[in-house]
């Protein structure tokens, strides 16, 4: 009898160890991460993950390839409850023209790792249509730098969340509250700098925080948005984590330098000395007219 304990602990110890493999992944960079690509998504050999470039109303995802089980064991309890999450990533939106960007980037919780019938342009690769339906059962944190007017864009530099609709149910410009004196400091998108987001969901709380700061700057006591919603009444119970993204007409890359994604506890923290440097951009155009002539060539010429 004693002998069957350490096989016992050694089997527990597998199964603790397998089961925070599945719901758990860190990637400092993608050279060695096997995610889902589709679209204009690709890992550059440097490891950074470019989910667009410059094609034309365009998108591209990069799905984690395994399913997660969302809802907890209702064994004990008839009611399902979405289960905890936490995720993190780094991005940078790099245009080659100053001040102009195209769409955006969007951290998505959906039922397929496979969104490659959804829309490019203002749709950000998440849906066809502005409204979507319950039954698309998608979660997204967009990162918009277009104002689209029909969506109700409060801005061209927000941060909103979308339940199975393009048009946000909460937004705020992108920005972050300091963590000395709490004062809310403006962030620029589309400004070719790697920042830091985080989406962290509390199961029984049922609140959704959003969070956003510089890459030098630790994660803020104070989310940018706090939102209440049941992700119980939103999501199935087999889920897919992804990044989508979507390009429109100005030239622009949008790259994602690690990610880290957690069931039942914070998101692990990223390394930024192991992330993958940024590509140069070149010398800046001299003037917005060049930009704009430049620009208006590469529609012509397509
Ligand atoms: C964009 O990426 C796709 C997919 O990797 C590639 O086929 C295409 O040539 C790229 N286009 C441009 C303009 O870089
Ligand atoms: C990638 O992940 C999928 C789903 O978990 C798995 O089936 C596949 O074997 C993995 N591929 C590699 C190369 O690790
Ligand atoms: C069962 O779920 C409900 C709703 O989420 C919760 O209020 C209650 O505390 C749970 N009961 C147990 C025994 O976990
Ligand atoms: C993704 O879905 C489309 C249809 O929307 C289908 O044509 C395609 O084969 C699917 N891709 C994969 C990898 O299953
Ligand atoms: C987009 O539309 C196609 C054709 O109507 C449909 O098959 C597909 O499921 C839709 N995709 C999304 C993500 O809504
Ligand atoms: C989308 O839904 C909102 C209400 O949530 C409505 O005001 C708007 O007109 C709808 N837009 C479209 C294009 O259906
Ligand atoms: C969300 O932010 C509020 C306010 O700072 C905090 O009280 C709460 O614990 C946070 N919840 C999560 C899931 O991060
Ligand atoms: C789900 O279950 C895990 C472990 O069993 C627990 O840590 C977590 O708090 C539960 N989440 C909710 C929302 O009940």
């Amino acid at each position: 009898m004693p002998a069957l304990l350490p096989l016992l602990l050694l089997n527990l110890a597998g199964a603790l160890a397998s089961s925070a493999d599945v719901d758990q992944f860190a990637y400092q960079g993608f050279a060695a991460a096997n995610l889902t690509l589709d679209g204009l998504a690709v890992v550059m050999p440097s490891g950074l993950l470019a989910l667009a470039n410059f094609t034309s109303q365009e998108k591209g995802h990069a799905f984690h390839p395994a399913p997660l089980l969302f809802f907890n064991d209702t064994t004990t309890n008839s009611t399902a409850v979405a289960r905890s999450f936490s995720t993190s990533f780094v991005f940078a939106i790099v245009s080659l023209v100053d001040g102009l960007s195209d769409q955006g980037l969007a951290f998505v919780v959906a039922p397929t790792s496979n969104l490659s019938s959804a829309n490019g342009g203002q749709y950000l690769g998440l849906l066809n249509a502005t409204n979507g339906t319950a039954s698309d059962h998608i979660l997204a944190v967009e990162l918009d730098t277009i104002r689209n007017p029909e969506l109700s864009d409060i801005n061209s530099n927000h941060v909103g969340i979308n339940v199975n609709s393009l048009i946000s149910r909460q937004a705020k410009p992108a920005g972050y509250y300091g963590v000395g004196d709490g004062a809310f400091r403006d962030l620029t998108l589309n400004s070719r700098k790697p920042m830091q987001v985080w989406v962290d969901y509390d199961g029984q709380a049922r609140k959704l925080n959003v969070t956003l700061a510089p890459v030098e700057v630790p994660k803020p006591k104070n989310p940018l948005l706090s939102e209440a919603i049941d992700l119980s009444t939103v999501l199935v119970d087999t889920v897919y984590v992804g990044l989508s993204s979507s390009s429109g007409v100005v030239p622009t890359h949008h790259y994602v330098l690690g990610w880290s994604f957690s069931l039942d506890g914070p998101a692990p923290p990223l390394d930024f000395s192991k992330l993958p440097a940024l590509p140069y951009v070149g010398p800046k155009p001299r003037s917005k007219i060049l930009s704009i002539a430049l620009l208006l060539g590469t529609w012509t010429g397509r």
